[in-house]
């Protein structure tokens, strides 16, 4: 039986898309409960937990505060759970994934669908003018980044890394914030969003059968142009050297 694992599987897309796999695959959906994905220790100790063999990782997992925190590590949180977490991850759990015969990556993330997002090179924990969007915009473009730079950090590799932006999403998102954002977030969400079950649909798709490409980006199921190469190779220096 194949197996999945989902960081960020207790809860709005990546449960719905535990739920989704339960028949057939082995899900192992992971939340805060199993690790702080904002420690870089727990993120390390919690890939040395996980099965040797793995098909497929879901990196779902993400957290947006009104407020500017830092983590025991000293970095801002949504930074470090959103991109430090996802990069280790990612990396940590290689091995595993090449033992499996179509491997891939799902990461959830914002593919170039939010304008303006660009990293704060010189400022990545937005220590000067710390904003929830500031830090939302820099988390998208920085998972762009992070599938170009996996799929140029090794290329040989069988693992097929796939960014997905499933754009609007009725999936709670809206509890991080404060009234009367939080009221008015989750009023549209109800109206507008696509629900959480649905969006897990071509999710499941995309882990039975991954693209034939290293690298693909797609916003919904409408492929982007990919990252530029030269940034990702930046930010994987980046986040090496940050750890
Ligand atoms: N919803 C949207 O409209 C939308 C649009 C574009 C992209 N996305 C991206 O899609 C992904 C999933 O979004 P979502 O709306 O489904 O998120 P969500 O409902 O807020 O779920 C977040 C998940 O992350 C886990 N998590 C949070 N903090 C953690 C920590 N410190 N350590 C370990 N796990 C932690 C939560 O686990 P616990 O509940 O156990 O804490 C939960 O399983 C996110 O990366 C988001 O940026 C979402």
């Amino acid at each position: 039986m194949r197996t999945a694992v989902i960081a960020g599987g207790t809860r709005g897309i990546g449960k719905a898309l535990a739920d989704r796999l339960a028949t057939g695959w082995n899900v192992i959906g992971l939340g805060s409960a199993d690790a702080d994905l904002t420690s870089v220790k727990e993120t390390r100790d919690l890939i040395g937990r996980l099965p040797s063999r793995i098909d497929a990782l879901v990196l779902s997992a993400g957290r947006f505060s009104p407020r500017r925190i830092v983590t025991a590590d000293g970095f801002e949180q949504s930074f470090a759970i959103n991109v430090l977490a996802r990069y280790l991850l990612a990396d940590g759990l290689r091995p595993a994934l090449e033992r499996a015969e179509r491997p891939v990556v799902l990461n959830l993330c914002g593919v170039g669908g939010i304008p303006g997002g660009r990293l704060h090179w010189d400022d990545p924990h937005l220590t000067d003018g710390y904003r929830m969007f500031r830090a939302i915009r820099q988390g998208a473009r920085a998972n762009d980044l992070l599938g170009a730079g996996f799929a140029g950090h090794y290329p040989g590799t069988p693992i097929r890394y796939v960014l997905y932006n499933p754009l609007f999403v009725d999936s709670g998102l809206h509890r991080h914030l404060d009234q009367p954002a939080r009221a008015l977030l989750g009023v549209t969400a109800a109206l507008f969003a696509q629900k959480a079950t649905a969006a897990a649909v071509p999710l499941e798709r995309l882990l039975d059968r991954p693209p034939t490409a290293a690298l693909t980006a797609l916003r919904r199921n409408v492929p982007i142009p990919l990252p530029a190469a030269a940034d990702a190779a930046r930010l994987y220096a980046l986040l090496a050297d940050m750890i």
